[in-house]
């Protein structure tokens, strides 16, 4: 299918040095943002994409296949070898969440033995793989450190397959309410549960736990709050730096959706979101666009008109699938209608359904020619 009219995202996204893919689970924030890194990069950009648990193939086209924890040029030949023009240059990485949170703890360590104390520390290991949400912090960490870096023209982040894609938004927030809540305060303060715990009694049943298990708990916790407490403050800052990277002037929300009623639902939601927390919308994006179908014939006439080409028999049958593609042609339609109408979005960027799954550069390039007309 052709490329259809221009959405302009050219052109919004002109100024821009961060972009963040949101939207609901499977909709294809992970190939968008892979697909706009390529267009963006093709078109003469240095670019960056940091990626979420991409498929295994679209990880391998990406030359993502070994472990990667910065940014890794693309070989410009397989670009050439898939017929892709390449004026730029384009760089993938895929997000490791734990590694970026021990990243960021070890640098706001105060000193190499508060490093090594909490990174080998039981508790903050179990707590850094456990923390709910600690890959859409981790993502924001990272964006925030290459931005600071400063190496690329443009960012362009994936975001995790949340429940709920607000929680993306929510991470350094609620990061911080922890930090700066009660229950954390309780632990650290001198005097607080941590001290008491090692108090008489409790040390008590505690060493006879260790003693009995070999795990030494209340070490481990007292260790753990008392080496964390030194990196907390740096942590908080860092926190609110990030918070406030993703209302930066540079940086924009592609809100990514499909036709299918709850994706589309979710957009709304996260719109609205996005318009409350004053950060800036760069796009709606609805992929997997069904446009095609019987263009206007009815079934009949389609079928007489490939009649001669096909058969009676083929005809019919084309026909009968190109009328069921109409039906989701229509659903796709209205909800398109709908989300114009709720995000006061008058030019929706139209990504069609591919006859095939998105897992090479050649297909990536394809998804960026609708994305960037
Ligand atoms: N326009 C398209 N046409 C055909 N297939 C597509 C299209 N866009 C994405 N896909 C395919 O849909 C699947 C899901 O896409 P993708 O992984 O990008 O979604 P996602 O939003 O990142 O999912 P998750 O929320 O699980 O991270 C992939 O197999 C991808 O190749
Ligand atoms: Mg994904």
């Amino acid at each position: 299918m052709a490329a259809t009219k221009r959405n302009g995202l050219r052109a919004r996204l002109a100024d821009k040095h961060v972009c963040i893919c949101l939207g609901a689970g499977g909709v294809g924030k992970t190939t968008t943002s892979a697909a706009l890194a390529l267009g963006l990069a093709a078109a003469g950009q240095k670019v960056a994409v940091v990626t979420i648990d991409p498929a295994e193939r679209l990880a391998a086209a990406l030359g993502l296949r070994g472990l990667s924890y910065e940014p890794r040029q693309i070989d410009p030949q397989l670009f050439a070898a898939q017929g892709v023009a390449m004026e730029g240059e384009m760089w993938a990485m895929m997000l490791d969440a734990k590694r970026t949170l021990d990243d960021a703890v070890a640098r706001l360590a105060p000193d190499e033995a508060s490093r090594r104390e909490i990174l080998s520390n039981k508790i903050y290991r179990e707590l850094s793989s456990a923390v709910a949400g600690s890959q859409e912090l981790s993502a924001i960490v990272k964006l925030y450190e290459l931005h600071h870096e400063g190496d690329f023209d443009v960012i362009v982040l994936d975001t995790p397959p949340s429940r709920n894609a607000l929680d993306f938004l929510d991470a350094p927030n609620r990061m911080l309410s922890f930090l700066e809540g009660r229950a954390l305060k309780m632990f650290i303060a001198p005097g607080g549960l941590t001290a008491r715990l090692l108090g008489r009694s409790t040390g008590l049943v505690f060493s006879i736990f260790a003693r009995v298990t070999g795990v030494d708990l209340l070490a481990d916790l007292s260790v753990f709050f008392r080496s964390l407490s030194g990196v907390l403050d740096g942590f908080g800052e860092r926190t609110r730096e990030v918070a406030e990277l993703l209302r930066d002037r540079d940086t924009t929300f592609l809100v990514v959706t499909s036709a299918e009623t709850d994706p589309a639902r979710e957009a709304v939601f996260l719109a609205r979101r996005l318009s409350d927390a004053h950060m800036s919308r760069g796009g709606l994006i609805v992929n997997r666009f069904h446009s095609d179908g019987l263009g206007g014939y009815s079934a009949g006439e389609a079928t007489a008109l490939l009649e001669p080409e096909l058969g009676d028999r083929l005809a019919t049958r084309v026909a009968a699938n190109l009328a069921d593609f109409d039906v989701l042609a229509q659903r796709d339609q209205a909800s398109l209608r709908l989300l114009e109408g709720e995000l006061h979005e008058r030019t929706p960027v139209l990504v069609p359904h591919l006859d095939e799954d998105v897992h090479d550069l050649a297909g990536l390039a394809r998804v960026a020619e609708h994305l960037l007309v």
